[in-house]
């Protein structure tokens, strides 16, 4: 049987945004299915993204990374790892809020987006400045909390070290996948964490400039757009994998 790889891939703007280049993913899944563990791992919940699943043709996966990393939910269990998110220092959403309060350009996202270890703002435009003063004033409180701006808009602030990129490593390990084995794709600013993990990356041709800047040799930039272009992606690496096996034999 084919060596196993762990796909992380990004759902909004990645994978959805053209049904076509779903279609064509499907079709590139289905031939290869056995030898991937497929895990959806966006910033919406996990909740939403399983209504996706049900409402789109969005192929069924093997887990969900929901909340930007802070939950992780394997299918064939239904429930979601007990021992994830795992926190580093203090982590009080309340607190966070409170913070952040007398910021005026920081504006609540609705309820839904929120979760208990995810508290989200719209805010258009920050600049690194900005960023800096929001982090110092949840400093002041001694929270050990990250800040994750993405698509100039949305302002993740969540518990230090857990992120899409962390979550994935801990499934990879949970699943006993070595690193060279995981593949993540992505679109936008709440993805970089996952391409910070010494793993191998797909960056969709529609990406926003916050992940069209990355340059590795272990990151590749798809020509396709959408799911075309991880279908594109994840066919590069697994070919090269594929072909850096027999060289071995
Ligand atoms: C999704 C979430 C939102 C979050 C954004 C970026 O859109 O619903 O809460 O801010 O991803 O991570
Ligand atoms: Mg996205």
């Amino acid at each position: 049987m084919a060596a196993e790889f762990l796909v992380s891939s990004d759902v909004d703007g990645t994978l959805l945004g053209d049904q076509r280049a779903l279609d064509a993913f499907s079709h590139w899944l289905e031939q290869r299915r056995d030898s991937i563990r497929l895990v959806y791992n966006s910033g919406r919940s996990v909740d939403s993204l399983r209504q996706s699943v049900s409402s789109t043709t969005l192929p069924e996966p093997d887990a969900y990374i929901g909340n930007v990393g802070t939950e992780i939910e394997i299918c064939a269990h239904d429930r979601g790892l007990d021992d994830w998110p795992s926190l580093k220092g203090r982590w009080d959403p309340d607190d966070v809020r409170a913070a952040l309060e007398g910021f005026p350009s920081l504006e609540p996202q609705p309820d839904i987006f929120q979760s208990p270890f995810k508290v989200s703002y719209f805010v258009f435009d920050a600049t690194s400045e900005e960023l800096d003063g929001w982090q110092a004033a949840l400093d002041q409180r001694a929270l050990a909390v990250q800040l994750v701006y993405s698509s100039e808009r949305d302002l993740d602030v969540l518990p230090q070290g857990v992120n899409k990129g962390s979550a994935a490593a801990h499934l990879a390990d949970y699943w006993r996948i070595p690193s060279d084995r995981v593949i993540v794709c992505g679109d936008s600013g709440n993805d970089l964490s996952m391409f910070a993990q010494g793993f191998y990356g797909v960056v969709v041709g529609n990406a926003l400039p916050e992940l069209a800047v990355l340059k590795s040799s272990r990151v590749y930039h798809a020509q396709q757009e959408f799911a075309a272009g991880v279908a594109e992606g994840l066919e590069h690496w697994i070919s090269k994998a594929d072909k850096d096996v027999t060289a071995l034999a």
